[in-house]
């Protein structure tokens, strides 16, 4: 008993290691949880919302671009990736491409802070949006 609680243990050790890779293509996202991530922060790092609103019209000034309807968007932001990809690399490497009319001030260490699991989740919640 004591083996297999070690085992999952080190698994999960491993899995929390892994390196983020920033093209594979999004499987199993919790959109519930993502909202979670996106609205609270997670492990250290700053919530999505601190700098993006997600609804048309929401009122008060906001640092990054508005998220409302990227589900559409992302997918035509950049030749050749598609929407879940796009965010992907939003997220992880937020330098790559910046938004006409935007600085690149996005927070950029997400990739260090958040798990593969969270950025699926993420990716999840941004595609109801
Ligand atoms: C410190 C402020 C800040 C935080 C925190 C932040 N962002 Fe951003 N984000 C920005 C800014 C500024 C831009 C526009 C510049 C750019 O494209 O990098 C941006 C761009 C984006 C874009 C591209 C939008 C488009 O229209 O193409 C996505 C998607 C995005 N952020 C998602 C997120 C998510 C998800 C999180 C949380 C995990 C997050 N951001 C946290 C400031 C932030």
């Amino acid at each position: 008993m004591i083996n297999i609680v070690i085992s999952l243990c080190v698994a999960l050790l491993l899995a929390r290691c892994t390196p983020l890779s920033v093209l594979s293509a999004a499987a199993s996202g919790d959109a519930e949880r993502g909202a979670q991530i996106f609205t609270q922060g997670w492990a250290d790092a700053p919530a999505c919302s601190t700098c993006h609103h997600t609804v048309t019209g929401q009122y008060g000034f906001s640092i990054g671009p508005s998220l409302a309807g990227i589900a559409e968007r992302a997918g035509t932001r950049v030749v050749g990736m598609d929407a879940a990809e796009y965010l992907r690399q939003s997220i992880l490497e937020p330098h790559s491409y910046v938004v006409s009319g935007y600085r690149d001030i996005m927070y950029p260490d997400y990739r260090t802070h958040l798990t593969e699991q969270d950025i699926e989740d993420l990716i999840a919640y941004l595609l109801t949006l």
